[in-house]
């Protein structure tokens, strides 16, 4: 069980509820793409990912990108049960699409850069340690189903 400070929750609810999906998830899954190339692999039925410019300009890129952040919204809207709201999603991402768990975290990197990115200097480092306090739960939710 997670604790947080009436402080942490109102950043994130801040972040989120100011956040435009269709720039920042597109933005932080593309990032992730280029990166650290060995996450193409799960993407192979995305069509050309073949460097930066192609990668970002992919509309399945950018179109899964969103669907991660609505996927994120969950959290945002349960941050006492985490874990729980992410049992099935932790299922599909470990047996389905056998995802290394280690990626969950290279990804939550890329968002934060993105994101502190996009907020200047509003992102201080106590909204940066919420905001990472934040996707480390996720990325340890989402591991919780491998075995
Ligand atoms: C699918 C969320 C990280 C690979 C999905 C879906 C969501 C989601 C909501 C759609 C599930 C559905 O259709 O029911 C997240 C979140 C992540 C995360 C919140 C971490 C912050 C990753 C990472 C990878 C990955 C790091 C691989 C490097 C995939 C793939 C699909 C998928 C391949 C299926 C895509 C498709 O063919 O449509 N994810 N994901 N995910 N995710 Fe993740």
């Amino acid at each position: 069980m997670v604790g947080w400070t009436d402080f942490e929750r109102a950043t994130i609810q801040s972040i989120f509820s100011k956040m435009n999906y269709d720039d920042v998830g597109p933005a932080a899954l593309s990032r992730c793409l280029v990166v650290y190339p060995w996450t193409q692999r799960y993407f192979g039925n995305f069509g050309n990912l073949y460097n930066a410019a192609a990668i970002q300009g992919n509309p399945m890129v950018a179109a899964h990108g969103k669907t991660v952040l609505h996927g994120l919204d969950r959290a945002v809207k349960n941050m006492d049960d985490i874990k729980a709201t992410y049992a099935e999603l932790s299922v599909l991402h470990s047996e389905k699409l056998r995802v290394d768990p280690d990626n969950f975290r290279l990804l939550a990197d890329c968002l934060t850069i993105v994101v502190a990115a996009r907020m200047g200097a509003a992102f201080t480092a106590d909204v940066q340690g919420a905001f990472q306090k934040f996707l480390a739960v996720v990325v340890s939710s989402l591991g919780k189903q491998y075995h």
